[in-house]
């Protein structure tokens, strides 16, 4: 992971970011050095000196007015340029705007739709390298904003009002953003990762997420009626079985993630044991509910739910 992510671009749009930041700092550098060197000139050289004559004064001299409003001009007229151009380079402007994949953020999580493959996932996301892919953001309660530094700009993704943006990755690896517009009291815990595979990996990989749940309830009987029965079906989706909700995330191959609750937790059995027993606890205020369940439950229902590839 990079110190400072905005400056390591792993994308052609993000790179056009970094460029433009780079020469807007140096520009106004340059600037900040011009005018603070006049002051510190003018205060040692001009300071009263007893009994001196007073300099010459040029008041209304045509010359350096015409001069110091148009260079000002032209510097802000080459950043409008510069500005309009990044935008252009690192912003989508399809006339067809049909997504590769659709990212709607919720409190406090992201769910993540594949509508090309209908592969459904939620806070790690996989793109292939070296492709663009159009992305639209939205989300399911409030304004949240989509942000991986390393890969692009932000945007805002807004309830009823879907925002476009270029996912990119030139070279393989995994790529962290977080939300980046305050959305409540997990917004910090709204993390992201996007991994960067080669086209042949992402290709199995998303049509294995397309695919039901692998079958395991035979083997994981007690923690498959479990997540029936409790409330866990009523928001949760398990693609293959009679769990079709949507309202939290889908858990289809819930096995495969590196982290549980949107960045929260690494995804170990003993973790996802104890997010199912204390989910307050590691996430105030998420809306997972404390099922109150018993050790028993709790290490049956992760053991299924961990058997889910
Ligand atoms: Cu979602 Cu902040």
């Amino acid at each position: 992971m990079h110190i400072v992510p905005v400056l390591q671009p792993g994308s052609p749009q993000a790179q056009v970011i970094a460029h433009l930041f780079r020469a807007i700092l140096i520009a106004c550098g340059v600037i900040m050095a011009v005018v603070t060197g006049a002051i510190v000139y003018s205060l040692m050289h001009f300071r009263s000196r007893p009994g001196a004559p007073e300099p010459p004064q040029i008041l209304g001299s045509k010359p350096l007015e015409i001069l110091w409003t148009v260079v000002p001009i032209l510097v802000v007229v080459w950043m409008f340029m510069l500005t309009a151009r990044a935008s252009r380079e690192s912003d989508p402007t399809p006339a067809v705007l049909d997504p590769d994949l659709r990212v709607i953020g919720h409190q406090w999580w992201w769910e993540a739709l594949y509508p090309k493959s209908s592969a459904v996932t939620a806070n790690e996301i996989h793109i292939p390298t070296g492709q663009r892919l159009l992305v639209q953001v939205d989300s399911a309660d409030v304004i949240h904003d989509f942000w991986v530094p390393e890969l692009g700009r932000k945007m805002d993704m807004i309830p009823g009002h879907p925002n476009y943006i270029w996912l990119e990755a030139t070279q393989p690896g995994t790529y962290r953003g977080a939300c980046a517009e305050y959305c409540g009291a997990q917004h910090a815990w709204m993390r992201i990762m996007v991994v960067a595979d080669p086209p042949v990996a992402f290709d199995s990989w998303v049509r294995h997420q397309a695919q039901p749940a692998p079958n395991t309830v035979s083997k994981h009987a007690e923690g498959a009626a479990l997540f029936q029965q409790l409330t866990c079906a009523n928001c949760h989706a398990i693609r293959g079985s009679s769990a079709t909700n949507q309202f939290a995330p889908d858990l289809t191959h819930l096995a495969e993630r590196r982290t549980l609750a949107a960045g929260v937790l690494s995804n170990t059995l003993p973790n996802l044991v104890e997010w199912l027993r204390s989910p307050q606890t590691l996430k105030p205020g998420c809306l997972m509910p404390n099922l109150q369940l018993t050790p028993t439950q709790a290490s049956a229902l992760a053991d299924y739910l961990e058997s889910l590839k």
